[in-house]
């Protein structure tokens, strides 16, 4: 039993540890997404190379819009996935000709772009305009599962259903951008796939994992 509440003791947390990166200096749309779009699949140390010279190349959606397609993919080269750069460049133009170059500013909105997916709606919506939307990438799942030991498979859809509404339970509606970006260093910081460094854990004290030693256990997977 214990009165501790999740995001409360992830946000104290968060704002003495929290990692100082470019993409979160800024409110703009149009760089958040580059950097979720690169994030994706890349790690932060790799990603933030490709983010500045992205960005440098591309400062605003009208210059992607209008730039040939090999000056973009010359930029991806080594990141791998370029089906993302292509997708970043569609997207551009299309909002450039339907949308006078402004990026949607609701989740809802987000999510009809091509390339954007559930998460990525959800991180440039809370990150950008402060909408209170949970984005939950692996990170995200595997920090529930452990937290509140879900066994659940979190690679199937009965585990991420259980994920997203304890997500939603737990997510803090005053502080959108803040939990998403502190739960995500939690993560990729602390609690790690393997080995994570739980005796620095701001929640160990509420983790079910860590008090009945199942944090080898959690999260499952069904495949692999
Ligand atoms: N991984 C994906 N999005 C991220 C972000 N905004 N900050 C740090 N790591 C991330």
């Amino acid at each position: 039993f214990c009165l501790m509440k999740f995001s409360n003791a992830l946000i104290e947390w968060y704002h003495p540890n929290k990692r100082d990166l470019p993409w979160r200096d800024t409110k703009n749309p149009y760089f958040i997404w580059i950097s979720e779009i690169i994030l994706q699949q890349t790690r932060v140390q790799q990603g933030l190379g490709y983010y500045m010279r992205f960005i440098e190349a591309f400062p605003t959606i009208e210059s992607l819009a209008n730039a040939p397609l090999e000056k973009v993919l010359k930029c991806w080269q080594g990141l791998g996935y370029y089906t993302r750069a292509r997708n970043i460049h569609l997207t551009a133009k299309f909002v450039v000709d339907e949308y006078n170059g402004v990026l949607p500013n609701t989740y809802a909105g987000l999510l009809k772009l091509r390339g954007i997916g559930d998460y990525t709606a959800a991180a440039i919506a809370s990150f950008a305009f402060d909408e209170p939307v949970a984005a939950i990438d692996g990170n995200v799942y595997r920090i529930y599962a452990r937290v509140f030991g879900i066994y659940a498979p979190i690679d199937k859809g009965v585990g991420k259903k259980i994920v997203r509404e304890i997500a939603t339970a737990e997510f803090d509606l005053k502080q959108p951008a803040t939990f998403n970006q502190a739960i995500m260093d939690l993560g990729g910081q602390v609690c790690l796939p393997k080995n994570p460094l739980c005796e620095s854990c701001p929640i160990k004290a509420i983790c079910y994992a860590f008090k009945c030693g199942e944090v080898a256990s959690l999260p499952v997977k069904a495949l692999k």
